[in-house]
């Protein structure tokens, strides 16, 4: 179908009350994305006229969305007069014949998953599904004929109701005709005095219209209502973001326990190795990531990292070793070895460069923060601190443990701060006796 055809209504005022939560429900991230932005981007595809319901920190939800998204448009619902997934169709005017309704709270769409909506020809498309424990949805009542009858909120169901394992998923197609038929006529006469889009469904049952059923899989079509529903969420995204870099050529070992964030990029052969957090903008090229690195908006290209590495955001790494218990922040480090136990934040580190055990960069004097510049073949002792702002030029020899102050090393020299050594003969035997 032409991206022109169709219209697409995302609901996204509701507060959210069983996320428990002083944030918006649709701003609650999976894999590093508040849950709208994926529902948006699945709707790009589609579509190119998007209306997104706002009302619950609207200004918030808007402003985030913004960010990400340059074309659609948001509407304001009246909350305090008409609440409910129908309310907040009040003052929706969709250009397009054809109209999806996605509730905001499904992260697990794609545009693929869609597809059924835009094929399938008929007044209304409700999609259900099959659940073992169907709480918190609304049921879907199918009469005899296998024609779809009415939808009924759980809090409004009788217990006879209740028992029907087939649900309401929260996506729906509709004719323009319906909606500015229908969305006028529903009233808030049930348990949560609310005005349920659903209801249209027995409206326009008794009318004849052609309503079908499409039946779709909860792996992309699963609502997010509480916090252990985010968790569940949050897993499938995460076993759908790795097998998508496994598939592409990435090697990963126990990929249960590792977290990739949808925004991580990959290239070449890399291998992940179990424990790792990898966030933010990140690209990793030809690169191995050891167990426990957690690593955040950073460029890494044919280095390794970790074990226990992190990389905190806009560090580029290339041709590096970086090893255990070593912190990179806002740095730039090529061809550098930084093996144990470093601070490294601030920096340009030269090429062919070794960072000692134990070195720091203090970059931080408590207002500002400072460069530290170091040049190439640079061999850093251990237990070594640049006091930034500090330049070291090329070729040059920290000795362990040196205090480096600000200023600037030549190229050639041995750096060397340290108090003499004192050995006081027989002390220890004094001490703890014989
Ligand atoms: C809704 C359906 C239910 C279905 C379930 C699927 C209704 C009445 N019920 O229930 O049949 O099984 O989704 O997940 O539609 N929203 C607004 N304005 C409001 C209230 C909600 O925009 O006044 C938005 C919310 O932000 C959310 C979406 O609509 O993104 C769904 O609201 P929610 O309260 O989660 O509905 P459910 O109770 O899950
Ligand atoms: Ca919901």
């Amino acid at each position: 179908m032409d991206k022109n055809n169709i219209s697409i209504i995302i609901l996204a005022a509701g507060k959210g009350s069983r996320m428990k939560s002083p944030k918006a429900k649709v701003l609650h991230s999976i894999s590093g994305k508040p849950m709208l932005y994926y529902i948006i981007k699945a709707s790009e595809e589609i579509s190119n006229d998007i209306t997104v319901v706002i009302a619950h920190q609207k200004e918030k939800v808007q402003a985030e969305m913004q960010s990400y998204f340059k074309n659609i448009n948001f509407v304001v619902q009246d909350t305090k007069n008409f609440p409910g997934t129908g309310g907040a169709m009040k003052n929706v005017t969709p250009k397009n014949e054809k109209i999806l309704v996605l509730n905001g709270d499904m992260p697990l769409i794609t545009a693929q998953a869609l597809q059924g909506f835009l094929d399938t020809d008929a007044d209304i498309i409700i999609s259900i599904f099959n659940l073992k424990d169907p709480n918190g949805y609304g049921r879907v009542i199918i009469d005899e004929n296998n024609q779809v009858e009415y939808i009924v909120e759980q809090k409004d169901a009788s217990r006879d109701e209740l028992l029907t394992s087939t649900v309401n998923a929260g996506i729906y197609a509709f004719s323009k005709a319906v909606i500015e038929k229908y969305i006028p006529l529903l009233s808030n006469k049930n348990a949560q005095k609310e005005y349920y889009l659903t209801d249209i469904i027995a409206m326009a049952k008794a009318d004849y219209l052609n309503i079908a059923p499409l039946a779709v899989n909860e792996e992309y079509f699963k609502g997010i209502n509480s916090k252990k529903d985010l968790s569940d969420s949050e897993e499938i995204m995460q076993n759908r973001i790795k097998t998508e870099w496994m598939n592409r050529g990435v090697i990963m070992q126990l990929p249960s326990t590792i977290y990739i964030e949808s925004s991580v990029a990959f290239e070449g052969e890399c291998i992940v190795e179990n424990g790792c957090r990898i966030c933010g903008e990140t690209l990793i090229k030809e690169s191995h990531i050891k167990s426990g690195s957690v690593i955040e908006d950073s460029v890494i290209k044919n280095s390794d990292v970790g074990p226990l590495a992190h990389l905190r955001p806009a560090s580029f790494i290339e041709d590096t070793h970086i090893g255990n218990f070593v912190e990179v922040k806002k740095s730039f480090l090529q061809n550098v070895k930084a093996g144990h136990l470093s601070y490294i934040g601030d920096a340009e580190v030269g090429s062919g460069t070794n960072i000692g055990a134990g070195t720091i960069t203090c970059n931080y004097d408590g207002v500002n923060k400072y460069k530290t510049i170091i040049g190439k073949n640079v061999f850093i002792g251990s237990d070594s601190q640049l006091i930034a702002p500090v330049t070291v030029e090329d070729n040059v020899m920290i000795a362990a443990g040196t205090t480096v102050p600000s200023g600037l090393i030549k190229s050639g020299v041995l750096a060397i701060s340290r108090t003499k050594i004192r050995t006081i003969v027989g002390y220890f035997f004094k001490h703890f006796g014989k």
